[in-house]
């Protein structure tokens, strides 16, 4: 099922540039340079700074993912890259190292879509799962219910008409005057409290796999409004994390009552939540499903997660040319 010589995995599409090496579905070093710093600067995503920055970042990120697993770039057998969706330009970068790394190797070269890369980073410690695996993929662009029937076979069943999981954590983090990266601080604070005390929305409850948070963001402004300098946050962080977390939970519970999937998996950086993780871990060990999520440090952005799913296709003969493009969406599910 994996390509089992080294992969050098490049992940671009974003805020990180990140390089991985990967064997199998084992990475063996997955290296993240982050450009927080300067978003936090400028107060969002400048995409010019962006690619510009990954420019900077790439080299020496390949560089050091090469060193820490110990392999020379001559030994590298394949090259993954992300090349959807994203940033154009930040894509770029990451996919035009790739294609000139296979062409001066003669080493083959494959495009993956960055929510493949998501889906997939559960192999990596679950390799023997079975399928069909049912998947919640929750990240500050994504919030999508997936059924794996196999490895290059997906299906769509449900996702949020409006906000991502990861966007309404950030957003309500943002009028409670917490940090950057949202759901991490509101996370922290949530445990100090009361996820009872203000009551909010669990959108489109009436729906069976589909999902809304916009909601939600305008309820928490109200609440701020309302409550004044006496609001207490980590009582509105519980009730915000539990409001998210209820929806997420229902809908896959409504998933494995109708698909009756043979695993239950969950991936992207709101993957790393603790209620949400331990709350789909009582519901499959309830239903008796196993379950299988992607660890913690494949979970937010990085090439270890890209080389997964890189060495999935390489596996099955799958491979892009020199002509593979950048896009800015996703067309898994079209
Ligand atoms: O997958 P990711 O790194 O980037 C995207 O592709 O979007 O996900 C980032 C998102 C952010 O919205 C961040 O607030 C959220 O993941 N996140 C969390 C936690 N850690 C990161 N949300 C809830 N609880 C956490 N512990
Ligand atoms: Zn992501």
């Amino acid at each position: 099922m994996f390509f089992d010589k080294p992969i050098l995995a490049i992940e671009s599409s974003c805020d990180e540039t990140s390089a991985a090496v990967v064997v199998g579905n084992q990475v063996l070093s997955n290296v993240i340079a982050s450009q927080i710093d300067m978003h936090q600067k400028w107060g969002g995503i400048v995409p010019e700074a962006a690619a510009r920055a990954h420019v900077e970042a790439i080299l020496p990120t390949i560089e050091e993912a090469l060193s820490l697993a110990n392999v020379q770039l001559s030994e590298i057998e394949g090259f993954a890259v992300t090349h959807r969706p994203g940033l154009v330009g930040a894509l770029s970068v990451g996919v035009t190292v790739a294609k000139g790394l296979s062409f001066a190797l003669k080493k083959p070269l494959v495009g993956v879509d960055h929510l493949e890369g998501h889906l997939y980073a559960f192999l990596s410690d679950f390799p023997d799962a079975n399928f069909p695996v049912l998947s919640l993929l929750v990240s500050g662009g994504h919030t999508e219910l997936v059924l794996i029937h196999s490895p290059g076979k997906v299906e769509l069943i449900g996702s949020t008409r409006d906000d991502a999981a990861g966007e309404a954590f950030d957003k309500g983090a943002r009028l409670l005057g917490l940090g950057y990266p949202g759901g991490y601080q509101v996370q922290l604070q949530a445990t100090q409290g009361n996820p009872k005390r203000y009551s909010l929305p669990r959108g489109l409850d009436k729906e069976q796999f589909d999902m809304s948070f916009s909601g939600l963001k305008t309820a928490v402004l109200r609440l701020v409004e309302r409550e004044g300098a006496s609001i207490s946050v980590p009582d509105a962080c519980a009730s915000l994390q539990t409001a998210i977390t209820d929806v997420l939970v229902g809908r896959v519970e409504n998933a494995i009552a109708h698909y009756r999937p043979a695993s239950v998996s969950l991936c992207g950086g709101v993957a790393a939540n603790l209620e949400l993780r331990t709350r789909l871990a009582v519901l499959a060990a309830r239903e008796s499903i196993p379950f299988v999520p992607a660890r913690l440090d494949l979970c937010t952005d990085n090439a270890g997660m890209i080389g997964i799913a890189g060495s999935l296709k390489l596996a099955r003969g799958e491979v892009s040319d020199l002509s593979l493009e950048v896009q800015p969406n996703s067309i898994l599910f079209a």
